[in-house]
């Protein structure tokens, strides 16, 4: 029993924060209605443009989902059968997925034991000849350094950056997106910016991948009734687009806000946690635990009305569906799946809640 008497603390609370903006959201739908703009209309044109230059980049292409943002990058960069592509080990599914989707193959690499983010020295290791492309992941809105990413197009590599928990961040000044040859990311609802479905957008500095993005998302077509290869049909829709853009203008005092708090929880849990740099948009804020204590503590906590939950419990080396593409060991992934525990994030969260919750962790540890 802790000492602490709680309210609840969700993990996240969605309701609220759309309540907060509900005459704004009400009044894009209804636009949305009455110009019938449903797919590939103004709304979603809008919303590409603002989501690109929020980012900084001149290049914006709303999709489907953030896994279709992946494999529409990949295809665009001629990425397919008879290539290799590395992702992490310790990262959604779907960073994998995708590469399966356009016909290459998924090699799996390990993650720095401490930062959770692609160790080069693995991606060096399991690197061949038929290697075409990286694709780190800025995990829970954790940016992997872009001297890296550099690094690697150097030595002759395209990078896709998986930033599907990463709206907004930025290393060094410089915002993701800018360091890779591609970016997507993710709007499945509970991400930082996300919509009232699926949707994922890829966002560039090259117009000739924008291009093929575009056209490859929309049926392999560039003109209406004329299709020069094979596409998907992959495009974000006017009503998402137009939520979307509603809640981006929000989203640097909402990250801002994420950065406050994730400031306070590292006051109080220190290296419990796993560390970032500047610029992080703490998607994710994730403690590591004993891995043979983290089921007792998710629940005390959860006893105790705070929302928590485990990204992700399962390495992708340890996925059933993946087993065939595993190179070299991943012990560092393995081991984060075993001992990750995410805390209360949200922006609407208050300093006060993560008091109580740093209050129960700590009496709860
Ligand atoms: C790191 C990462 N990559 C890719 C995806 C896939 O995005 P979506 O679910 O929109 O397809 C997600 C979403 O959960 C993610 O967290």
């Amino acid at each position: 029993m802790s000492a602490v008497t709680t309210t609840e603390v969700p993990f996240q609370d969605l309701t609220r924060l759309h309540a907060s903006i509900q005459d704004e959201l009400d009044a894009a739908v209804a636009d949305v209605m009455a110009r019938s703009g449903f797919v590939g209309a103004g709304a979603c044109r809008e919303f590409e443009s603002a989501f690109a230059a929020a980012h900084g980049l001149p290049h914006g292409i709303g999709v489907g989902s953030g896994t279709d943002a992946l494999a529409l990058a990949l295809r665009a960069l001629g990425i397919g059968p008879g290539h290799e592509v590395i992702v992490p080990a310790m990262t959604f599914v779907a960073t994998a997925e995708a590469v399966v989707h356009v016909g290459a193959v998924p090699v799996l690499a390990d993650v720095d034991p401490e930062t959770l983010l692609l160790d080069p020295a693995s991606v060096a290791e399991v690197r061949t000849d038929k290697t075409a492309a990286v694709m780190p992941v800025h995990l829970f809105g954790h940016v992997v350094p872009f001297d890296q990413i550099e690094a690697w197009q150097a030595s002759g590599l395209r990078v896709i950056e998986d930033a599907a928990q990463a709206h907004l961040a930025t290393w060094q000044g410089r915002s993701v997106g800018s360091a890779g040859d591609a970016a997507c990311f993710s709007f499945y609802p509970g991400k930082n910016l996300g919509a009232f479905g699926d949707g994922g957008a890829v966002i560039t500095k090259d117009a000739v991948t924008a291009g093929r993005v575009a056209k490859l998302r929309d049926h392999g077509r560039e003109s209406k009734y004329l299709h020069d290869e094979i596409g998907w049909c992959s495009r974000l829709d006017g009503l998402q687009a137009a939520v979307l853009d509603v809640k981006l203008r929000h989203l640097p005092e909402w990250t801002a806000q994420r950065q406050v708090l994730a400031e306070r929880y590292r006051e109080r849990l220190g290296d419990r946690l796993v560390p970032w740099e500047d610029g992080a948009v703490h998607h994710l804020l994730v403690m590591r635990v004993d891995p043979n204590d983290r089921d007792r503590l998710l629940e005390a906590l959860r006893a105790e009305g705070i929302g928590v939950g485990v990204h992700y419990p399962v390495a992708l080396t340890q996925q059933p569906s993946l087993t065939a593409y595993l190179r070299t060991p991943c012990p560092h992934s393995e081991a984060a799946g075993a001992s990750v525990l995410s805390l209360p994030m949200d922006p609407l969260m208050t300093l006060s809640q993560v008091e109580l919750v740093c209050d129960l962790v700590e009496s709860l540890s």
